[in-house]
């Protein structure tokens, strides 16, 4: 058993996540619930793996190895059902830049391409500035739940949408798309020809359902570019490594001759050696850090539902970054971030940030240790108590 009860004081080690306080004005006072890295120790071996690599004093450019494919390769066959072949895949410094790469090489400029919103905010980014045209296909929200429009999503890829960069599971809504609605937007994309860029990192923190990838779905496997990492799975944000998977030869070909036009040489040999181990000896200490954020999700909906009703909770299938609708309070996200920050020392992510109808949302980063989850709670309470109406 890995002990994620444990608190592991982060301060004083340059994270952008616990350094959020001193934009605040605060110091070390802060607890942070924002940006998507937990606060979870990473797996021994894995650090094991990586010391025994910096036995070897040169670090220089280095190319990943055999392994480090097969170790994918076998984790994503074991735990999600899908056989990628090796020669598939291809490794980069990081998935946004991923993303906004392949745009800007696969989709004409000024063409459009689309996302679900509200979704995680660096897509809007990647889309502007690889030269692209937003279209915002707002999902539908009731009950706390999302799906997606299907009609509004033909109607615009029927008027020339030429890509769709999607998330699954969903970053900030917490959905894990089902086999039957993620059939429907391959099938779409197919018979419409538009690329289907999968942003699947959050894969193993699908928590209340299935995950499924898209590169099931082999009537989009020409266009069809599926985005994985250790970031999110093994809290290693910090070597800056992904996996892109391009099941279609002639893609994968035209996708790394981009990179290495641009002598991109990806992460160092540290990273691949992280992302072997990780891939090798992590499936344990995966479903113990699932099983805990799953244990995190039902406290923060049992704490909410008595202690603050009128907030409402997103109904919750996977990541470990929840949807809170506060708007109760009747103040936009970026009040609500600002007077729980100076007044009551926690930061959450600003909802607004995600698009598509987000003000008055807030994303709650829930992967730490109960301690930190429950004082982080206390002080949401105490702001309800004052401002909820
Ligand atoms: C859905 C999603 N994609 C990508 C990233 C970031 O990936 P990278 O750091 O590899 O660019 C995040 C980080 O929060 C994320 O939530």
């Amino acid at each position: 058993m890995y002990d994620f009860d444990k608190v592991v004081d982060r301060r004083g080690t340059s994270s952008i996540k616990w350094n959020v306080q001193y934009d605040f004005g605060q110091k070390d006072g802060l607890l942070p619930f924002w940006i998507a890295d937990t606060d979870f120790a990473a797996e021994p071996k894995i650090l094991e793996a990586m010391k025994k690599r910096l036995d070897h004093p040169i670090i220089g450019y280095a190319d990943p190895w055999e392994n480090v494919f097969t170790a994918i390769q076998g984790w994503w066959e074991r735990r999600h059902g899908w056989k990628a072949e090796t020669d598939w895949m291809y490794i980069s410094s990081g998935v946004v830049t991923a993303i906004y790469f392949n745009l800007q090489l696969l989709i004409p400029q000024g063409e459009k391409v689309l996302t679900f919103t509200p979704v995680y905010d660096p897509f809007f980014a990647a889309i502007k500035n690889s030269g692209h045209e937003l279209v915002d296909c707002p999902m539908i929200h009731e009950d706390n739940y999302y799906t997606i429009d299907y009609a509004q999503f033909e109607e615009e890829l029927k008027n020339g949408v030429r890509g769709v960069v999607f998330c699954n599971p969903h970053n900030p809504v917490g959905r894990v798309w089902s086999e039957e609605e993620l059939k429907k937007i391959a099938d779409l994309c197919a018979k419409y020809g538009a690329y289907l860029f999968s942003d699947e990192v959050h894969a193993d923190y699908a928590l209340t359902r299935p995950y499924t990838t898209m590169g099931k779905f082999e009537q989009i496997h020409d266009r069809l570019v599926v985005y994985t990492a250790i970031s999110k799975s093994f809290n290693m944000a910090g070597m800056c490594s992904s996996c892109l998977i391009i099941p279609n030869g002639e893609l994968k070909k035209k996708i790394v001759a981009d990179f290495e036009s641009r002598w991109m040489f990806g992460p160092c040999d540290l990273a691949f050696t992280a992302i072997e181990a990780a891939y090798t000896y992590g499936d344990t200490w995966m479903d113990e850090a699932a099983a805990y954020v799953a244990g995190n999700v039902e406290i923060v909906k049992k704490f909410m539902a008595e202690r603050m009703p009128k907030v409402q909770v997103t109904k919750h299938e996977g990541t470990f970054l929840m949807w809170l609708d506060m708007n109760c309070y009747g103040l936009t996200s970026g009040g609500i971030t600002d007077i729980l920050a100076k007044e009551y020392g926690v930061a959450l992510g600003d909802g607004s940030h995600y698009g598509g109808q987000a003000e008055g949302f807030m994303r709650f980063n829930i992967g730490c240790a109960r301690e930190t989850l429950m004082q982080g709670l206390e002080q949401l309470a105490k702001m309800y108590d004052k401002y909820a109406k």
